[in-house]
């Protein structure tokens, strides 16, 4: 049978983020390139990586991924780096817990220097890498990370093994679908502006209490 013609099309900027050698390249290449290699080449800068995604019968999702090398954490590039993301993946690695450590750090970075459209902050997923391994210290308790998730604004957690293949693609997809969540809350939210515009009628106009939703 043929495609959709009207087939709707999302790209969408996802940031790479977290500590020296956490995994962020490797989550990539095996996302993208079904790739793993246990030999270790830092990032220097950034780099780029698409992935396309068949979303659903009228919908393809191309993900723009950037992987940014850990040590940009003490560089100022950044805030352009990190310019029209809509979505984040924050790794550490879980056999080292200085690297759990410095996520908070990441989080600060992000949200201070990038928000959505609408003022929101970009939904980001914390990535607890390397789970085919021991693991080191708060990571251990899941409920523990799951307080410290909300606690810290992240959309959630998954344990990700980039060697063994584990929850890459899972949690892609959980971010992919708040995305485009946002997205079409956003597309709303400007149809309602435009409606303020240009319709001419006082009583078109709402206040923001009236539009509802939640928080
Ligand atoms: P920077 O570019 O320096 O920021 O590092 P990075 O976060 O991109 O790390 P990279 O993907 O280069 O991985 C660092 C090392 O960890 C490499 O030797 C990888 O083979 C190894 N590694 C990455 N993911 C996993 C994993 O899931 N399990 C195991 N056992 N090793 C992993
Ligand atoms: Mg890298």
């Amino acid at each position: 049978m043929a495609g959709n013609p009207e087939k709707k099309e999302h790209l969408y900027k996802i940031l790479v983020i977290g500590e020296l050698g956490t995994g962020k390249t490797s989550i990539i290449k095996r996302y993208v390139h079904q790739f793993f290699s246990q030999h270790y080449r830092a990032t220097i800068g950034v780099d780029f990586a698409l992935k396309v995604l068949n979303w659903d019968a009228d919908t393809i999702v191309r993900l723009q991924l950037w992987d940014i090398a850990g040590q940009e954490r003490f560089g100022n590039m950044t805030r352009v780096y990190y310019k029209e993301a809509v979505g984040c993946f924050i790794v550490f690695d879980v056999t080292r817990a200085s690297t759990f450590d410095a996520v908070v750090k990441w989080k600060t970075d992000l949200d201070s220097k990038v928000q959505l459209a609408d003022g929101s902050p970009v939904p980001c997923v914390l990535l607890a890498n390397k789970c085919d391994q021991a693991k080191e210290g708060l990571v251990n308790n899941s409920n523990q990370m799951d307080d410290f998730c909300k606690e810290k604004g992240f959309i959630g957690w998954f344990e990700t093994s980039a060697k063994e293949n584990i929850n890459i693609d899972d949690s892609a997809r959980f971010l992919v679908q708040r995305i485009l969540e946002n997205d079409s809350n956003i597309k709303r939210d400007e149809e309602d502006q435009d409606r303020i515009t240009l319709g001419s009628k006082q009583s078109e106009i709402k206040s923001p209490k009236e539009k509802g939703g939640c928080c």
